[in-house]
């Protein structure tokens, strides 16, 4: 890989605090400049109908174009921004590419997008900053974007060579059949897990995936039925990215669970996957991510230290293998959702997403020795501390999930500064807080 030069560091190490203040209006053009022009890449990404694309809480306010939720702004505006402000230290960007390269991989993007989502971000840059984008700051730009690019392909490129070296190993989506469909039982929304395993003409075997993992569902257009017309091509397949929850143990096949509010935008491909009856097929990408119990951060913790995951509602699914590892390790764990909605936190535990099933995998774990499992319901992320305790607060690690993106950010403000836990202590599957 080549240097940057130092007038390019210099120059988009400058455009941070612009970036910081205009981020989410420059993604927002940008989404809508790559759909007006490439409307194929439509179907890689969440699309939502406009009219509902703002309506879940963690999408978190107005629609905007071509349905982008308000989450997934976040995600590409946070990284636009942490990278102007890590462009002087690239070395350090090593787990952030890995994260953005495995979530590519489970959508199968094809790297032949690559110039076009560059010229998109410039031409995104170039409108919203108006005369402030100089040439000079297009220039570095675009020099900052190639590099990036090419550190994500050669990302991707060895990622995807140790997934083919696997035995019965493959890429990108394989046909897998449902073999099951379970309703979860949620108080507001929808929630169901399907059970999937390698149809027989499928020549790959299930890997032993790591608790924390998540596969890639590609799904036929036509399965989503008239919702076509709104996210994409007709004739395309769309895809979606969906947390594994059942055990590795649990050996030929897998389950994911997909959620649909509230605190997500209600979308058709998620609610087709729902719908989807036993024998139906669908792509599986390999299990993908790497925000897992041996994770170098949190492997290094101490056996008997208490756990204690925050999520929000539609964040369970994300953190459901790493809460029962983590009691089968012996921890004592919390698992703390944050909601904003009345009717989900008024419900009792086992009525909430997955709760009956954690407890009781608590309940199991307890038996044979491992640790005990509270689960706790909280408004607002500065209640986080309070509903833990103080020996928690004393000792615990933090694990918190990643949807909505802010939720990590808040959180740890509310741990750190106004609790004083060791900002070590508070660990995030994004790549940055926001
Ligand atoms: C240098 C170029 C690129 C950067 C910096 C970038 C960055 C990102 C980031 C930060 C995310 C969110 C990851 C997460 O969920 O944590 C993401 C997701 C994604 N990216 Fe890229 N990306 C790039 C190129 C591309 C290309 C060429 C495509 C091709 C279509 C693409 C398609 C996607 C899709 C479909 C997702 C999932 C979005 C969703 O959740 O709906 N990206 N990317």
């Amino acid at each position: 890989m080549g240097v940057l030069s130092p007038d390019t560091v210099r120059i988009v190490k400058s455009t941070a605090p612009v970036l910081k203040e205009h981020g989410s209006t420059i993604v927002e053009r940008f989404y809508s400049l790559l759909f007006e022009r490439h409307p194929e890449a439509a179907a890689y990404f969440n699309i939502v109908p406009t009219a509902a694309a703002g309506s879940g809480d963690a999408g978190g306010g107005d629609a905007c174009a071509r349905g982008q939720s308000r989450e997934q702004i976040q995600r590409l505006s946070m990284a636009v921004l942490f990278y102007a402000e890590k462009i002087d230290a690239l070395d350090t960007l090593g787990p952030v590419l890995d994260r953005i390269a495995s979530k590519h991989l489970s959508r199968a993007t094809p790297a032949a997008f690559y110039p076009a989502i560059g010229s998109c971000l410039i031409a995104a840059i170039g409108d919203v900053l108006g005369a402030a984008a100089t040439p000079e700051i297009v220039a570095a730009w675009t020099e900052a974007y190639g590099f990036l690019a090419d550190a994500l392909m050669a990302t991707e490129a060895k990622l995807t060579e140790g997934l083919a070296s696997a035995t019965g190993g493959w890429t990108t989506h394989a046909p897998f059949e449902v073999v099951m469909v379970a309703k979860e039982a949620v108080p507001v929304g929808k929630a169901a897990s399907l059970t999937l395993r390698p149809t027989a003409a499928a020549p790959v075997t299930l890997p032993s995936w790591k608790p924390g993992q998540y596969v890639g569902l590609c799904l036929e257009a036509t399965a989503v039925g008239g919702a076509d017309a709104d996210v994409g091509q007709p004739g395309a397949s769309f895809r979606r990215t969906c947390f594994i929850t059942s055990a590795p143990s649990d050996g030929a096949c897998l389950r994911v669970t997909l959620v649909s509010g509230p605190g997500v935008p209600v979308d058709p491909v998620t609610e087709a996957l729902m719908r989807l009856p036993v024998g139906a097929e669908v792509g599986v990408s390999p299990p993908l991510g790497s925000f897992t119990y041996d994770h170098p951060v949190l492997g290094s913790r101490r056996p008997s230290s208490p756990a204690v995951f925050v999520t929000s509602e539609a964040g369970v699914p994300e953190v459901a293998t790493l809460v029962r590892q983590t009691l089968a390790a012996g921890r004592p764990v919390t698992l703390v959702r944050h909601v904003t909605t009345d009717a989900v936190a008024a419900a009792p535990a086992a009525e909430q997403l997955m709760g009956a099933e954690l407890a009781a995998a608590g309940e199991a774990a307890e038996g044979a020795g491992g640790g005990h499992l509270s689960q706790v319901v909280v408004r607002a992320p500065a209640d986080v501390a309070a509903a833990v305790g103080a020996r928690a607060v004393a000792d615990a690690e933090f694990f918190v999930a990643s949807t909505p993106p802010t939720l990590a950010g808040e959180v740890r403000d509310a741990l750190v500064g106004g609790s004083g836990v060791p900002v070590e202590r508070v660990l995030h599957a994004g790549y940055v807080p926001a």
